[in-house]
């Protein structure tokens, strides 16, 4: 049995090496680890591996045996030979083959998402986003939005399919629909364009990145398109009612400081924007996954 001090300097270790963590994931994937043992017939040894991926023998060798402590891999040994192959867990979300990759998203974090919270210290201090710390541009003399290039932009639209394509069914699943027969998906410069006709409309990852003032004005444009019985659907992480939790809601927060003008926000807060433009009726339902529901009708 561990010490309480022992056990808390553990979880110290665990925290300040968490970004090593991520770093053994992006790496593999970047580098074809997990495609390359899903196309394999048979697990391969690690100098296999080195040798149709074009990398060190020693850094291969590593990363292999790093990524089976970390439940990437399974690792068996036969005739003294390491042999490696994919677990459940890489199969289903890291191999491109798989309807559930989450392959693109991690190329997204790694290039982007994660440089900009090498300054998370800053934005703290700011209370703004990072992207000219991070990439040395100003904000308004990015490609577009947020993005630095379209590649990148086209990299975070899949990265999003990726997320969706394991955590959307629970979402869509949060209300009844029925009642809503003509639903629009609301994208693109929602700010100015004007909004097709619809029963429903849904905001699925957008009043996040948007501050308070702007989310308003983004309601009262829907809500002056909703017939009366219509109405909007919201698709964020709620964070608890006090704001301290769940942990994921918070970071995914804290990501919207160093990359957005936005916030992930609690159900009041939700419930006071929507009010304010005008909608009547506000449920929130916690779904247990990555994504919550609101539902508000005029
Ligand atoms: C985070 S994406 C969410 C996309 C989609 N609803 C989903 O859940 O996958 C944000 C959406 O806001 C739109 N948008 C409009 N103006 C934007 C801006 N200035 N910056 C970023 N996104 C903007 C983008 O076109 C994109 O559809």
């Amino acid at each position: 049995m561990s010490s309480p001090e022992e056990q808390a300097f553990r979880l110290l270790t665990e925290y300040s090496n968490g970004f090593m963590v991520s770093q053994v994931l992006f790496a593999a994937c970047e580098l074809g680890v997990f495609d390359l043992l899903a196309e394999a017939p048979e697990p391969l040894g690690a100098a296999a591996v080195a040798a149709r991926l074009g990398t060190s023998s020693h850094g291969t060798e590593l990363l292999l045996d790093t990524c089976v402590s970390l439940k990437l891999l399974q690792v068996e040994t036969k005739t003294g030979k390491a042999l490696y192959q994919n677990t459940e867990l890489s199969s289903t979300y890291l191999v491109r083959a798989s309807p559930k990759c989450q392959g693109n998203m991690l190329r997204y974090l790694a290039r982007t998402t994660y440089l900009c919270w090498g300054h998370l210290t800053q934005a703290v201090r700011d209370g703004r986003n990072q992207y000219l710390e991070a990439f040395g541009v100003p904000s308004d003399q990015l490609f577009s939005a947020i993005y630095r290039s379209e590649d990148e932009r086209l990299q975070f639209m899949r990265g999003l399919q990726d997320v969706w394509s394991v955590s959307g069914r629970p979402v869509l699943g949060a209300f009844d629909l029925s009642p809503f027969p003509l639903i629009c998906d609301v994208g693109g410069d929602f700010f100015k364009d004007p909004l097709p006709e619809a029963d429903l409309y849904i905001l699925a990852r957008v009043l996040h990145d948007w501050t308070d003032e702007r989310c308003s004005r983004l309601l009262a444009r829907i809500h002056g398109a909703c017939k009366p019985g219509g109405g909007v659907l919201v698709i964020e992480s709620l964070l608890a009612a006090d704001g301290r939790g769940p942990l994921t809601a918070q970071l995914y927060s804290l990501n919207m400081l160093v990359q957005t003008e936005g916030r992930e926000r609690t159900p009041a807060q939700y419930r006071a924007l929507l009010a304010a433009a005008g909608f009547r009726h506000v449920q929130c339902r916690r779904t247990g996954g990555l994504y919550d529901a609101i539902l508000a009708t005029r």
